[in-house]
């Protein structure tokens, strides 16, 4: 059994949404839980918080330097949050698939990872200032998995041309993705809310 330190919280029916929190660097398991209640307020919940310390701040996966990742480490990390996910959700009767990751910074980046190499523990992902965490060696189905970067035209950690490249390896694997644009920098604003509430709601009536 693979553990982490998390919070989980039921959807209020059976089979409804959940949302999985990955918090940036520095964060942990608290911080996005009112994002979520303002996100989609009848959703559960599962929020981990990262394991690895850089200087006593938790993140979900080492790095070298600033936006220079540790691959090896990458993988691990991702496995063994996608293992888990999956005990998790057996553990509470849910199915994977009903789980939409909610990533930002480095939270995104792992949520990115987990697309790329454990597509099983997504059913979809709303990634705000996401990077390329890695290119897998051979691309994974995602047929059709939806998935929204929402990225800041000032972010001086994250380039137009890497969240491109993010986009079109997601949509190589079959991603369904949508790209959104803020006037901001690296921090998190209310049109990263808006946008990430409505594409939710949009989704969920189809
Ligand atoms: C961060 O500060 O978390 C980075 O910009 C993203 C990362 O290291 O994954």
């Amino acid at each position: 059994m693979t553990d982490f330190i998390h919070l989980f919280k039921p959807p209020t029916r059976s089979g409804g949404p959940i949302l999985l929190l990955l918090h940036g660097t520095g964060g942990d398991e608290n911080d996005l839980v009112p994002l979520a209640e303002v996100l989609l307020p009848e959703a559960g919940v599962l929020s981990p918080r990262g394991k690895v310390l850089e200087r006593g701040m938790p993140r979900f996966f080492r790095r070298l330097a600033e936006g220079v990742f540790d691959i090896e480490d990458l993988k691990f990390r991702a496995a063994e949050l996608a293992d888990f996910i999956s005990e998790t959700a057996a553990t509470h009767n849910f199915s994977t698939r009903d789980l939409t990751a909610v990533g930002f910074s480095n939270g995104a980046n792992i949520a990115g990872a987990l697309l790329l190499l454990r597509p099983d523990a997504l059913g979809a992902a709303v990634m705000f200032r996401a990077m390329v965490p890695l290119v897998p060696e051979q691309l994974p189905r995602l047929a059709h998995t939806p998935a929204l970067i929402s990225n800041g035209r000032l972010d001086p950690l994250v380039s137009a041309e890497e969240t491109e490249q993010l986009a079109s390896l997601l949509r190589s694997a079959g991603a369904d993705v949508t790209v959104s644009w803020q006037n901001s920098g690296h921090e998190l604003t209310e049109r990263d809310v808006v946008t990430a509430r409505e594409w939710l709601a949009q989704r969920r009536m189809r």
